[in-house]
């Protein structure tokens, strides 16, 4: 049953490819995943990080500005995303990775500008967890979510790209290329982790081959006019020669 209704949007993307209608006069989607992801312990308690979907955004606005369409796939934020922008709101990891994969065949390529959590309780009480009495400690086992920007680096159509982000404390260099390298990344942007929350940071760009394409050090706006530079000069694929 899910394979038939998965089948329109198959053909919807042959019917492009058979007309040949150029890539350039169709209006481009781009998935963008943006702010944290929620992890429950029990129906009130959760696990989750300060990300604010700034970047996201940012992205956004850099995408209606080129006259393409921002396919936001949000956590829960407080701030609101651009008019303009198609907008998906999940919770947990594997809901964002659930919707991302829906949207993923119909988008030119997925900016990876979430913080998704990588662990989520073993098991989620129905009922909400009552404090222990007395001088008991409470333990919990997390086990590991699945990896959005892995799974859709695996996936990929030729024509497609995939931009990654990193933030590391230390080892940035060094981690941000093994990220690259196993997320199946086009390009991958390393930021400092001041970023969080905060309107400025330092970038470093890295393109597929490893090489550092752009230093910079500055507004999240002016990041993501040069993330998109480069995905101009990297990501660009002819949809014929590669399928
Ligand atoms: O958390 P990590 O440093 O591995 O994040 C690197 C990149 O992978 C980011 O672009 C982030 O959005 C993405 N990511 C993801 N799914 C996860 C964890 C990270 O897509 N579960």
């Amino acid at each position: 049953m899910s394979h038939l209704s998965l089948q329109p949007l198959t053909e919807n993307v042959n019917v492009r490819k058979t007309q040949n209608i150029p890539t350039m006069l169709l209006r481009k989607r781009i998935l963008i995943t943006s702010g944290p992801t929620r992890e429950y312990l029990d129906p009130v308690r959760f696990l989750t990080n300060g990300s604010s979907g700034r970047m996201g955004a940012a992205l956004a606005e850099a995408v209606l500005e080129r006259g393409e369409t921002p396919v936001m796939v949000s956590g829960p934020v407080a701030l609101t995303y651009p008019d303009g922008a198609e907008i998906h709101r999940v919770e947990t990891t594997e809901q964002m990775l659930e919707c991302c994969l829906r949207l993923f065949p119909n988008c030119n390529g997925i900016i990876g500008a979430a913080a998704p959590c990588d662990f989520k309780p073993e098991y989620f009480s129905e009922q909400k967890l009552s404090k222990p009495e007395g001088n008991i400690d409470i333990v919990f086992r997390f086990t590991k979510t699945p990896d959005i920007l892995a799974t859709l680096g695996q996936i990929k159509r030729r024509d497609q790209w995939v931009v990654g982000f990193a933030l590391e404390t230390k080892n940035g260099r060094d981690l941000a290329l093994k990220k690259l390298k196993q997320k199946k990344c086009d390009l991958i942007v390393l930021n400092s982790p001041e970023s969080i929350n905060r309107e400025t940071a330092s970038f470093q760009i890295f393109n597929a081959s490893g090489e550092l394409c752009a230093d910079l050090n500055g507004s999240k706006k002016t990041a993501v006019k040069e993330i998109f530079a480069l995905i101009d000069k990297y990501c660009i694929f002819e949809t014929s020669e590669k399928d």
